[in-house]
């Protein structure tokens, strides 16, 4: 890939793995310095730095729970520090958890709203925090095509992902003319989070229904998110595009 994001500064959340991962590459490839956020895999999230690492770029990794405030706030600021300021943030750390509305604890659905959401809004406040400051920005949140179409089993993912399109409109309006915000809905890709505990042979047979006919790959995402960190989507803001495989039609 060229270099059309030389000497960005990115901080990607959740770079240990999937999505991540193949968006912090795709990024350092294209000539960004990049700094990634993870949870609890340390051998994952070697891996990923390796694989950055391995396109000239500066890199980092940076353990954090984007759900515990202090953590995603000391995250944003050791990113800042590290990469000398902050261009782009990408807010893709995510959960899921499957279960029936009927068993679905107040627990559960607040951590994955902790994680998903809340994470996403903190993370987000505090790189627009800099942004302003330094008076340009852009901001990629990841969200889903779940957040469209729903699933069952699946209310606290679903509503964690309707709520981040909607903090991409609200934070677009509130920060034009500076700072570009939008967002990446993925249809099914296939990483972790689409493992075994979530295709169930019911769900598979569902995926078979997209018009292109398969499950994405996580570089394909992270091709979008590319485009969207880089020169030519300066007339881009509020807009959540889909990368679904036409599972989403708009
Ligand atoms: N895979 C799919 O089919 C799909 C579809 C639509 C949207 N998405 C979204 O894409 C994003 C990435 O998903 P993926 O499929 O690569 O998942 P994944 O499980 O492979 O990776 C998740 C990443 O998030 C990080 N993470 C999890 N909990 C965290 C926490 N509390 N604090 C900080 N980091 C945390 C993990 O360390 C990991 O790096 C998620 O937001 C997900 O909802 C995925």
């Amino acid at each position: 890939m060229s270099n059309t994001l030389s000497e960005m500064r990115v901080l990607v959340t959740g770079g240990s793995r999937g999505i991540g991962r193949a968006t912090a590459i795709a990024l350092a490839s294209a000539g960004a310095n990049v700094a990634f956020g993870h949870h609890d895999d340390d051998a994952a999230a070697a891996v990923s730095l390796a694989e950055v690492q391995a396109h000239d770029a500066a890199a980092f990794s940076i353990k954090a729970d984007v759900s515990v405030e202090a953590e995603a706030i000391e995250m944003v600021n050791c990113a800042i520090k590290g990469l000398g300021g902050l261009d782009v943030v990408i807010n893709n750390a995510g959960i899921l958890h499957e279960a029936g509305l009927l068993d679905t604890t107040v627990e559960a659905f607040d951590k994955v709203i902790a994680v998903n959401l809340r994470g996403t809004f903190v993370v987000g406040r505090e790189a627009i925090r800099h942004m302003m400051q330094q008076g340009s920005g852009r901001v990629i949140n990841i969200a889903s095509d779940l957040g469209y179409l729903g699933r069952e089993r699946n209310t606290a993912y679903c509503a964690s992902k309707a709520g981040i399109g909607a903090m991409t409109r609200a934070w677009a309006l509130e920060f034009a003319p500076r700072i570009l915000v939008n967002a990446v809905a993925p249809g099914p890709v296939d990483t972790d989070m689409l493992g075994a505990e979530v295709m169930s042979e019911a769900q598979r047979q569902k995926e078979s229904d997209i018009p292109l006919a398969r499950i994405g790959h996580p570089e394909e995402i992270a091709n979008m998110v590319t485009f969207l960190a880089g020169p030519q989507a300066t007339f881009i803001t509020g807009q959540t595009f889909g990368v679904n495989g036409g599972s989403v039609m708009s």
